[in-house]
């Protein structure tokens, strides 16, 4: 089961590089941004941040999604995905789909283009927007770190 073992590792390194990312974005990255903490340009102050980041999230998604599934197919845990008590399962799975689709398809075809020029015609609103979407996000992926740290030790609350 050293497999087993070693995927769990890479699982929650990647799991604490990612989410600890986006907590930072939230918390200090995004009100420093809408305070013109860093610079006159918010848009230009998010981008310096952003694209050095942006990899290292989509990395850890990739190492958090293979091997997730490969503990779930290595300890034949599918059964979890239709019982209730183990909705740290499911939750697992819709952030990690949610955060794909983010990072993979919406910043670079959907978001890029749009936020860029909606940031420049109306700064306040477009980062208010998007500290709220990130707020949405953190507490989400939170919810799903309590739920699956308890979770895999028999906790449940159903
Ligand atoms: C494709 C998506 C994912 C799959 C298939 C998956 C699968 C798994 C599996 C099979 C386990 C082991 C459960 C057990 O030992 O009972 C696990 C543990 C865990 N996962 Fe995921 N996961 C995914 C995404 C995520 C995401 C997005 C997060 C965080 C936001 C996350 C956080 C954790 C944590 C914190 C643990 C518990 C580690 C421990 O306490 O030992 N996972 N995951």
């Amino acid at each position: 089961m050293t497999d087993v073992i070693i995927a769990r590792v890479l699982h929650v390194v990647a799991v604490v590089i990612w989410i600890g990312g986006v907590s930072m974005a939230t918390t200090v990255m995004l009100p420093a941004v809408r305070h013109g903490d860093l610079g006159e340009s918010p848009l230009q102050a998010f981008q310096a941040v952003e694209h050095r980041f942006i990899w290292q999230a989509r990395s850890a998604v990739a190492v958090v999604g293979l091997t997730g599934f490969y503990m779930a197919w290595r300890l034949d845990l599918w059964d979890r995905f239709r019982m209730a008590e183990f909705w740290w399962m499911h939750t697992m799975v819709c952030v990690w789909l949610l955060f794909a689709f983010v990072l993979f398809v919406a910043e670079p075809f959907i978001l890029h283009r749009h936020f860029d020029r909606w940031a420049t015609a109306r700064p306040k609103v477009a980062f208010a927007w998007l500290h709220r979407a990130h707020w949405v996000l953190l507490l989400l992926s939170i919810v799903t770190i309590i739920g699956a740290v308890a979770g895999s030790q028999g906790w449940s609350i159903f």
